[in-house]
């Protein structure tokens, strides 16, 4: 059983007609594109996200990489088991291209609720074709969640918040459609000291969020290879910490089993990722587990989680009231 939708805002009930959902009292209709609901404005602050993951869009899948690293990273974050996951009502927030929902699908047999801002989730739609029965996709804003309060009873929402314009009001969203008792998961960067904010990526992002995304991608590819060439040299004298000083991804947490080639790609997709948001928001662990504790939660997990090819903060909250 799939929870279903609802205006986003009136949390009015909807009927479904013929490619829209249509609110039963104020006839405020929402299109399906691509057979996927769009409960936002199509052309919104994540239109790089949804250029970027139709573009990369295979290269995280775990079953398109041959590797595990979503899989390892989604359960050693969230401490959830498959089992736990069966019959439950599940929220995916900020899917992208669906990696961590290909992780649920496949090793479960939950039904999962899935969105993301961005036409991302027309990547998802493909990449996940073979679980559609038990995957409910829509594009919407977390600010706007089309599901009533207080609907489900795990919620996860890894890369995303960062990349939100305000990281406490998104956590406030967030809680409010966890059951009591429900769980929520997330990640984030994490601001460690004022060495976070020492970083080439910054100085770039005061003009590349805002440049052509076809530009920025073209640029970026034309010096990766020479960017990477640094990384590495600099990685090899023992001099990582100068790393930063390049304007390219930490190539230390890409999967080391790939090929050189697709090294590059997962770099330049990456490096993308970085320079391309609007949002760039990070947070210390102390703050959003205080937030999230304000909200009524308890904290059952606040910290770095290491897993293989990288390292996240993340905090687990169980809502109390
Ligand atoms: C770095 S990507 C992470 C995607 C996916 N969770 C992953 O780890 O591969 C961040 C995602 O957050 C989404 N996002 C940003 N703001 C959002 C919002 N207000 N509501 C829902 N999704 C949002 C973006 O569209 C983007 O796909």
């Amino acid at each position: 059983m799939f929870v279903p939708f609802v205006d986003p805002i009136t949390h009015e009930n909807l009927q479904y007609e013929d490619g829209f959902y249509k609110s039963e009292i104020s006839e405020k209709k929402w299109p399906i594109i691509n057979e996927i609901p769009r409960f936002c404005d199509l052309n919104n602050y994540s239109n790089s996200f949804g250029y970027q993951w139709n573009i990369f869009s295979k290269n995280q899948i775990d079953s398109f990489s041959g590797t595990d690293q979503s899989e390892k990273r989604f359960y050693l974050e969230t401490s959830w088991s498959p089992e736990d996951l069966n019959n439950k009502k599940i929220l995916e927030v900020g899917c992208g291209a669906g990696r961590f929902t290909e992780v649920v699908l496949s090793k479960t047999n939950a039904n999962l609720h899935s969105f993301d801002f961005s036409n991302a989730v027309y990547a998802n739609y493909q990449n996940n074709s073979k679980f559609r029965s038990r995957l409910r996709l829509s594009q919407a804003s977390l600010y706007e969640i089309p599901y009533k309060d207080k609907s489900f009873d795990k919620i996860f929402c890894l890369g995303v918040l960062q990349h939100t314009p305000n990281f406490d009001q998104s956590l406030k969203a967030l809680v409010s459609k966890l059951s009591i008792s429900g769980e929520l998961v997330v990640d984030f960067y994490p601001v460690k000291s004022i060495l976070t904010f020492i970083h080439s990526k910054y100085i770039f992002r005061l003009i590349t969020p805002y440049m052509p995304k076809k530009i920025l991608l073209g640029l970026i590819r034309l010096f990766a290879p020479l960017c990477i060439y640094l990384f590495d040299l600099l990685c090899f004298l023992g001099l990582s910490l100068f790393t930063r000083f390049i304007p390219i991804t930490d190539l230390r947490l890409i999967p080391k089993k790939l090929s050189s080639e697709e090294r590059k790609e997962w770099a330049i997709m990456d490096t993308f990722d970085a320079f391309s948001p609007r949002f760039d928001n990070p947070k210390s662990i102390k703050h959003v587990s205080s937030y999230l504790k304000s909200l009524g939660c308890e904290i059952s997990f606040a910290g770095y989680v290491n897993f293989p090819g990288g390292k996240s903060a993340v905090v687990r909250a169980i809502r109390k009231r």
